[in-house]
């Protein structure tokens, strides 16, 4: 059979296989309903050690388009440290703590994308840092006679470049080995050549619920031609989905409408035409390979009940004229105000309103919501390793 799947043939020839055989055969039958109690969403001592998971493994804060230039800062609050990514004048990227290293203010006050020309200098005494996070200059030197500049710099947090994607680690200090951590989503995320792509707009909000709840829905193929019967749900009419891990993360893929008549006429071209493939990278990073373009999303827990949510829409190119730009406009206004925030987060604040009623003691899941488990079981893991 000839097909034209993106640029790498074995990935989505292994993903549409599987999708086929769903679709023939029905879900894997290995793979059981299961159940999670619900303390897992309410108890605060676990959240305070799942944040503190986070802090620890790598997090995609933005698009390499964003932070391209010298000077380009990124500050970003949702870690839980104060974060600032920026582009040094060497072409680098570096993370550092917001964080001023003589008495500790905040340098960089507004969160967001900013433009720095020479560096950065703390209102409260003036010190002064490069944009590489080096000490430059501290007023009336003499007063501080011990001080080591050295010392001194920045605090520095582990950053890389991957898949057109900035990917922190909140935690100072350490090295993080972020290619075995990444490499096992490769296959799927090279072909996409996101290197070259631009981020549209990028839609935050907050959602009041825990986190979990939010990763859930993007675990869960179930929901889909129900929750977003009025939006997306006609796309995969019939749809199946087949989802199978990753190293830690997890790889999905639903068909969409039309999925078994393309295959059975051989007219398959671009693997997105006719099924999602939909990642999560462990813990909080979301993936989603639209016909067209790209969602790249993040669940930052910011309380027990609350998320921070952050979602670049990724296209192809700068829309050349305003036909392109209101056919970007359109997918925008579709996939995050209305799918993501009015559908996703909508109804996990539905389900954190009902968590501590007493009705549900152990939530109840089927064979097709089976990543949720394999998601809930690495991060139990890797809470217990840290422990
Ligand atoms: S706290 Fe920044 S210069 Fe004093
Ligand atoms: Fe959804």
């Amino acid at each position: 059979m000839e097909r034209n799947l993106v640029s790498n043939p074995s990935i989505y020839e292994h993903l549409l296989g599987k999708l086929i055989g769903t679709y023939e055969r029905g879900p894997d039958p290995s793979l059981g309903d299961f159940q999670i109690s619900v303390d897992a969403y309410t108890d605060p001592v676990r959240f305070e050690r799942e944040r503190a998971l986070l802090r620890t493994l790598p997090t995609a804060v933005a698009h390499v388009s964003q932070l391209a230039a010298p000077g380009s800062c990124l500050a970003h609050d949702a870690l839980g440290v104060p974060v600032l990514v920026v582009r040094g004048r060497d072409g680098v990227l570096r993370a550092m703590l917001n964080v001023c290293r003589h008495r500790g203010t905040r340098l960089v006050e507004k969160a967001g994308f900013s433009k720095v020309k020479k560096g950065f200098h703390c209102v409260y005494h003036g010190w002064t840092y490069d944009l590489e996070g080096k000490l430059t200059h501290v007023p009336r030197r003499e007063l501080f006679p011990t001080l080591d500049e050295c010392a001194h710099d920045l605090t520095a947090l582990p950053v890389t470049e991957r898949f057109g994607l900035v990917w922190v680690v909140g935690t100072p200090g350490e090295r993080f080995d972020f290619d075995s951590f990444l490499d096992p989503l490769e296959p799927d995320l090279a072909p996409l050549g996101l290197e070259s792509h631009v981020v549209f707009r990028r839609g935050t909000t907050t959602a009041r619920t825990n986190w979990k709840i939010v990763m859930e829905a993007f675990l869960d193929g179930y929901h889909v031609r129900h929750l977003h019967k009025k939006t997306v749900g006609p796309y995969f009419e019939g749809h199946q989905s087949y989802s199978e891990p990753a190293g830690p993360h997890v790889r999905a893929i639903v068909g969409r409408g039309g999925f078994r008549e393309a295959i059975e006429s051989d007219a398959v071209g671009d693997i997105r035409d006719i099924a999602t493939p939909t990642y999560v990278f462990f813990p909080s990073t979301i993936f989603v390979a639209q016909p067209g373009f790209v969602s790249r999303a993040t669940a930052y827990p910011t309380g027990l009940d609350e998320i921070y949510w952050e979602h670049d829409l990724i296209i192809p190119e700068e829309p050349e004229d305003e036909k392109a730009k209101a056919h970007w406009e359109l997918n925008y206004e579709l996939i995050q105000n209305r799918v993501f925030k009015g559908e996703d987060l909508w109804v996990c604040e539905q389900i954190q309103r009902g968590l501590k009623s007493g009705a549900n003691e152990r939530f109840t899941y089927g064979v097709e919501e089976a990543p949720i488990e394999w998601w809930h079981a690495e991060l139990e893991r890797r809470i217990e390793e840290m422990a």
